[in-house]
């Protein structure tokens, strides 16, 4: 059938034929929002490069937590600011370290909301790289049983979810198994297995104190022409014990969520970074565009892609539009 018998026009002549013909729905249920917890107290501070976001101190941050569950959003992802970084990032497994006490108050305040943890020595070392630094590299297999022992510290705080960020090579292996013999096999693991050296991470690492203070993270990070090596560093991960697996950036890389979706059957989390947040944010704040409807369209095109949740910064701003 063809034109002038077939129009396609008129299945998007009204709001609601469009409504009852949508292929793709965001939802609060696949929202997950980032949290920043730094050493201090009664701290609520304004993070400079990512307008609308927050520093939270740990006494503080279960208000906030609170909030976010108040909203229907179903997770948090922690990221922590030690006051004090080495060599290796040894507070990142401190029993009393700024994360694990930033999950006791979130679990206080709001039981329900699902606690997801970074685990990355980037905020903890004191070069900044994501792991420890031999002969000017990055090692990766002394890393491994480091992250290995930060994610058994954020299990032992109360975390239900830890996310490796890192990128090393076998360190979900070791963080399952640690999780495994410390009676955690119940704790997941969402593996951030697809992670790009992107450029949109910019922000973040203002926000984190984590820009590395020598190189760059094209080492151990991925390379992003690269789309068939996502595949077989996802399927390796899956392998390796992971629960979830998440493809990061989300906006320049939408193909690789879109492969990943056909290839595998694991929930797969895209992280809306924060250059994509902040793209938006300083359009919408110089007047340029429309921040809201801007900020839906990039939610629809991530799950149009094929990701089931969606770690963003407009994770609340969302949620107040579709509840
Ligand atoms: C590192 C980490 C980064 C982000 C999340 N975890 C930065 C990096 O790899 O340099 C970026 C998040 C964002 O840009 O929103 N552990």
């Amino acid at each position: 059938m063809s034109f002038p018998k077939n129009r396609m026009r008129r299945l998007r002549s009204s709001p609601v034929i469009r409504r009852l013909v949508r292929e793709t729905m965001v939802s609060v249920d696949d929202l997950i929002y980032p949290l920043f917890v730094r050493e201090g107290k009664g701290i609520k501070e304004p993070i400079k490069s990512m307008a609308g976001c927050y520093h939270f101190s740990a006494d503080t941050i279960g208000a906030e937590a609170a909030d976010v569950a108040s909203l229907g959003i179903p997770a948090v992802l922690l990221f922590g600011l030690p006051d004090k970084k080495d060599e290796i990032g040894s507070l990142a497994w401190a029993e009393d370290g700024v994360v694990q006490r930033a999950i006791e108050q979130i679990k206080r305040a709001a039981p329900e909301l699902l606690v997801i943890t970074d685990v990355c020595l980037c905020e903890f070392t004191s070069h900044g790289h994501c792991g420890v630094v031999e002969d000017g590299k990055v090692d990766n297999d002394s890393t491994c049983g480091l992250l290995a022992k930060m994610a058994l510290s954020h299990a032992q705080a109360g975390a239900d979810i830890v996310a490796p960020s890192d990128m090393m090579d076998g360190r979900v292996k070791c963080i399952r198994e640690a999780l495994e013999e410390n009676g955690f096999e119940n704790v997941a693991i969402m593996s951030y297995a697809a992670k790009y050296a992107s450029a949109f991470y910019g922000p973040f690492r203002d926000a984190a104190e984590s820009a590395p203070a020598f190189g760059d993270r094209r080492a151990y990070q991925m390379d992003p022409p690269n789309a068939r090596e996502a595949m077989a560093e996802i399927a390796l991960d899956i392998k390796e014990g992971a629960d979830m697996v998440m493809v990061k950036p989300a906006l320049a890389y939408l193909d690789v969520i879109y492969r990943a979706r056909q290839r595998f059957d694991c929930p797969i989390a895209a992280y809306n970074v924060s250059g994509e947040y902040v793209m938006v944010k300083s359009s919408a704040a110089a007047g340029l565009l429309d921040e809201q409807a801007a900020m839906m369209e990039v939610l629809t095109a991530i799950k149009r892609a094929g990701a089931d949740m969606i770690i963003t910064y407009f994770a609340k701003d969302a949620a107040k539009l579709l509840t």
